[in-house]
């Protein structure tokens, strides 16, 4: 099953809990999953629940110097020097991810967004790379993201089958939704919807209704002691608390069959 799920939305809001949890949801299923941290200050791993043995030990691939230079040819530091455009990276997820509760974890680094469209070594790796994630990966990917899709190119969020924005009911969060639905729309992706996350009453999903269309809402999740808790003692959100991980289950259904048809 080809599957490819790039989560975003404002910061705060959940992302990187939804991600992990249903994550971990797809690989007690039997799935492969490969969860990437496309943040560019990343904690997925800590929210899939990898101890700190492995954490600490995470590099970023953009800042792996040497695996960047030997990719793209390039000289680490100097500027303004020919290199490769293409570089190999097919072999890389297998390569540098974690592994820790069936859920193989790829952390990225930063791209630069800064609109200049930097062309640095580092970029060009990490651009190839997400591109061979979503176009030719064989695993589920589940893409931890920042707000902005600015910096996936049209051909690459051509290979995301759904784009998850993240709200909270606010405006603030619904307001990035609707801007990241825009520019999705702008290059062609038609599945992107949103998952409501700490809700805490009737008022609060009436309020998000009344935003988005409920057939782009995915579904709901309600605010849980356990999962803000768990970030305090820094464990998995999966394993603290069965209702979560049960609303996620559901929307984790919809969510197959949407991309199913
Ligand atoms: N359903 C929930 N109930 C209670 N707390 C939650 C819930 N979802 C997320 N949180 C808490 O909200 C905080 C932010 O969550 P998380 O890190 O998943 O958001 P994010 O969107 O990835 O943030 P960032 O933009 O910083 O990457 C965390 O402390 C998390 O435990
Ligand atoms: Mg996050």
């Amino acid at each position: 099953m080809k599957m490819k799920i790039a989560i975003t939305g404002k910061g705060g809001v959940g992302k990187t809990t939804f991600a992990a949890i249903i994550s971990r949801i797809y690989v007690s299923e039997g799935y492969k999953v490969l969860a990437v941290d496309a943040d560019p200050d990343p904690n997925l791993a800590l929210a899939l629940g990898f101890p700190p043995e492995i954490t600490s030990e995470i590099v970023p691939i953009s800042e792996m110097k040497n695996l960047v230079a030997e990719r793209t040819n390039s000289t680490p530091g100097a500027f303004g020097k020919m290199f490769k455009l293409n570089p190999k990276v097919d072999d890389i997820p297998e390569r540098y991810c974690k592994e820790y509760n069936g859920v193989k974890l790829l952390t990225m680094g930063t791209v630069d967004t800064g609109g200049s469209g930097c062309i640095c070594p580092e970029n060009v790796l990490l651009k190839t790379l997400t591109s061979h994630l979503f176009l030719q990966n064989k695993d589920i990917v589940i893409m931890d993201m920042e707000a902005g899709i600015e910096h996936l190119g049209r051909g690459t969020a051509q290979g995301v089958d759904v784009f998850i924005v993240v709200v909270e009911p606010g405006i603030r969060s619904i307001q990035t939704y609707k801007h990241v639905k825009k520019l999705a729309e702008d290059i062609g992706i038609k599945k992107i919807f949103a998952v409501a996350n700490k809700i805490k009453n009737e008022e609060d999903i009436k309020f998000v209704l009344q935003n988005i269309d409920e057939k782009n809402c995915l579904g709901f999740v309600h605010y849980s002691g356990a999962v803000g808790n768990s970030d305090r003692v820094n464990h998995s959100p999966y394993d603290s608390d069965k209702v979560t991980v049960e609303e996620i289950k559901k929307i984790k259904e919809k969510l197959d069959a949407v991309i199913n048809n």
